[in-house]
Formats: structure tokens, C-alpha cells, sequence
């Protein structure tokens, strides 16, 4: 079996993840190198995974390397894709693809004139949860979808004060977690239209009083809302609100809903692969809807995986570039919408990526091994 050799670049938190995932669950991505600026996690990584540690530069000239996965800080995904887009390399990039709007439509251009891939995270929309939730709705089993209710609250004050990127442009609760909720909502109904929003910030600055913190006593700056609420008008008609707000307590709380006319879809937190899909219709009691599709523990990499195996059989990957692209957009227009007072109309639109197939649940002797679904 041809597997797709590949590297990663960023070996913090979560490239342990993405390399385990590939040990275990992808036999498609065949891990032979690593880099990160900071050498010693770089030489940790490399040698927990049998692989190189090698600078980026000399991955980049490595002809026999043809997928990058970039695994960095968001703020440094633009200029690392780019360089292994221009090097004629495949690249599956973490969320978000890039800071800006712009960026992220040069990248997108790029990889059009080079003729590679590109695929971008989130990938949890591929997972047992979202998509059981989105066969439901294709099956009709909640009619038309006419709303929806998208709201995360968590404590960035809390977060932020050891890692404070969740106080930088790009690293806000509507990139670092909007992402997931607008990922799964688009991968079900489509693309946005317009957008409406409002932004507020709870403090212009964040001092860290975490005693042990290496940021104990700065006084950070915070470069975005970090409450949003917006209002999504999709080409279909359906109408969302979208709420965020990582200046309330630490507890967290999610929604993640959808009203059709013949019923209401609950769905579990997109940031994980395995959310409960309840289903509620007319004067029933709501009931958990058995899962339809594989990948319901942690699975990251599927997005990278899925491409691997999309490049094989010279198929569409489904964590495409353009739905990615038009998730930014929406972050975007939020952003351009508050800040004007105006709607915001959208730019890009998008094909819908097919669905998994139903089934191939499970990793046992006798179970269809959840791989074999990517063929
Ligand atoms: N941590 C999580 O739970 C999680 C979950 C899902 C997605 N993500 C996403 O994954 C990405 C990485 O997150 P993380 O938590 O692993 O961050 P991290 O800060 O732990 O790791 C990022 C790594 O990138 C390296 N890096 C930065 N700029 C670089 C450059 N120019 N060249 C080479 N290396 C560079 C850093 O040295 C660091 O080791 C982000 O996009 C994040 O949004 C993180």
C-alpha cells in the first residue's frame, strides 16, 4: 500500500496528538520528520516517534517529503504554508489556516496555481458525533432546518494566563473555539450569506495574578472581543446566532442546536469527535440517536488523513481548503460587521464535502476498521 510521506512542523501540545493518531489509527500517513524552532521539544518529539528532527528549510528541499502538517501558533501558519505551498508540498494546516481574511485567500490562490492540496482543521466535523448529526438532517429526520444555536462560554481570564495567545489577534475565543461550532454547522447547511454581529471586551487588559505563571504580574493586552454575538444568515435560508463569551466563569457551557419543522437536533461539543445527537420531535421525549459513523474517540489527524488517502485516489478532500477559507470569512465578517455597524455580506461560498459512509464503527477483530472509511 503507497502511503503518503509526510513531516510536521510545531511540536508543542498538540503535534503528540496528531503523531500518536498517525501511529495508531492512520497507516496512511507514513511520519518521517519533525521541526519546531524550539529545539529541545523538537528532539523529544523525534525520538518518542522514531522520526527526524530536521530544520524546516531542509524538510522543505526534501523532494521524497510531499505533505507538510503545520501544527504551529496560529500566527505563524500563513508564512510556513506558504513556503511548503511555493515548494510545490501539500499542507494540512491547524485552525485556523491563517489570521486574516486575506492571508487565508493567498494561501487558497496558491495552492490552486501550484496544484496541491490544501486541507485545514477543524477535522472533528468528520468525527461519530457531527457527522451522525448531519445524516439525521440529510435523512430528514428533522424536516428543514429553519435556525439554529451556537454559544460557548469559558474563562480566557483563567486560560489565558498560561497561554496568553488567547489574548492576541487570531488566538480569541472566535478563532480558537468559534472554528469548531461554525465547522460544524457550514459542514451541515451549507454556506453563510450575510452576517450580523456585536463585539464587547470585559477589559481593555488582563493582568496575570497566577502565582508560578512565567507571565506572573504582566499586564497583557487584549487585541480582540472577547464576547461576540452574531447572527448567520445562510444561502438556505436558516438563521443562527452565534454567542461567545470567554470573560465569564470557567465552567464551560455549549450549545449546538438546529430547529427544523418536523424537529430539533442537539448535537454535543464540537471540539470533540464524540458528541451525543439528540433528536427531539413533536410531543416526544427526546431521544439519543444511536451513532451512524466511526471515529468517535479522539481522532485528530482524520482531517490530514482523509486528504492522504483523497490524494490516492485523486478524489476531493473533505477538509477542503474552501469551506475552511469561507469559516475564516465568517470570523471576518463578525469582526468587519461590529466594528462597522454594517451587515456584512459574504464573498466566498462553498461545495458541501461529502459524508463519510455510514458505518465502519469500531477498531475490534470483527469490527470494520474506521480507516477503511477514508477510501
Ligand atoms: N492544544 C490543543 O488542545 C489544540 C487543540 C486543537 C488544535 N490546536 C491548534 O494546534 C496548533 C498548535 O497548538 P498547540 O497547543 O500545540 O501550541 P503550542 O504552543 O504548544 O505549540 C506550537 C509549537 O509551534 C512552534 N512554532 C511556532 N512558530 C514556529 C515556526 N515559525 N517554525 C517552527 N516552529 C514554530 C512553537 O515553538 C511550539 O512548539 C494551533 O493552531 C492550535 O489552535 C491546539
Amino acid at each position: 500500500m503507497r502511503r503518503i510521506k509526510t513531516a510536521i512542523v510545531g511540536c508543542g501540545v498538540i503535534s503528540d496528538v496528531y503523531m500518536q493518531s498517525f501511529r495508531e489509527n492512520f497507516s496512511v500517513i507514513e511520519l518521517t520528520a519533525c521541526a519546531d524552532l524550539d529545539e529541545g521539544r523538537m528532539n523529544e518529539m523525534a525520538q518518542r516517534y522514531h522520526i527526524k528532527a530536521m530544520d524546516y528549510e531542509d524538510i522543505l528541499k526534501d523532494d521524497s517529503i510531499e505533505l507538510i502538517i503545520n501544527l504551529t501558533s496560529p500566527k505563524a501558519h500563513y508564512a510556513l504554508s506558504k513556503q511548503a505551498i511555493l515548494k510545490g508540498k501539500h499542507v494540512y494546516s491547524e485552525k485556523m489556516m491563517a489570521v486574516t481574511y486575506e492571508e487565508g485567500k493567498d494561501l487558497c490562490v496558491l495552492a490552486t496555481e501550484h496544484q496541491v492540496r490544501f486541507g485545514a482543521a477543524p477535522d472533528t466535523f468528520l468525527g461519530g458525533g457531527i457527522q451522525t448529526a448531519r445524516y439525521a438532517v440529510a435523512h430528514g429526520l428533522m424536516g428543514n432546518v429553519l435556525s439554529g444555536l451556537l454559544s460557548l462560554t469559558r474563562d480566557y481570564g483563567v486560560f489565558g494566563e498560561n497561554l496568553p495567545h488567547l489574548f492576541q489577534n487570531g488566538g480569541s475565543v472566535l478563532y480558537d473555539m468559534g472554528g469548531y461550532y461554525l465547522t460544524a454547522v457550514c459542514s451541515i447547511l451549507g454556506s453563510v450569506k450575510r452576517v450580523s454581529a456585536f463585539g464587547a471586551r470585559t477589559e481593555t487588559s488582563h493582568k496575570v495574578t497566577r502565582v508560578g505563571s512565567p507571565f506572573f504580574g504582566k499586564e497583557i493586552p487584549l487585541e480582540e472581543d472577547n464576547i461576540v454575538t452574531a447572527i448567520l444568515e445562510f444561502e438556505n435560508k436558516a438563521l443562527v446566532t452565534l454567542h461567545l463569551n470567554s470573560g465569564t466563569i470557567i465552567n464551560e457551557n455549549y450549545h449546538l442546536e438546529l430547529y427544523g419543522d418536523k424537529g430539533i437536533l442537539r448535537m454535543g461539543d464540537p471540539n470533540t469527535f464524540c458528541g451525543e445527537v439528540v433528536l427531539e420531535k413533536a410531543q416526544n421525549q427526546p431521544v439519543i440517536l444511536p451513532f451512524t459513523h466511526g471515529f468517535q474517540k479522539q481522532s485528530r489527524g482524520l482531517g490530514a488523513a482523509e486528504m492522504a488517502w483523497s490524494i490516492l485516489d485523486g478524489r476531493p478532500h473533505r477538509a477542503s481548503m474552501e469551506m475552511a477559507l469561507h469559516v475564516l470569512e465568517i470570523i471576518h465578517g463578525i469582526f468587519t460587521s461590529a466594528d462597522s455597524e454594517k451587515i456584512y455580506v459574504m464573498e466566498t461560498k462553498f461545495e458541501l464535502p461529502k459524508p463519510l459512509p455510514e458505518g465502519f464503527i469500531g477498531e475490534g477483530f470483527w469490527a470494520a476498521k474506521e480507516e477503511s472509511a477514508l477510501l
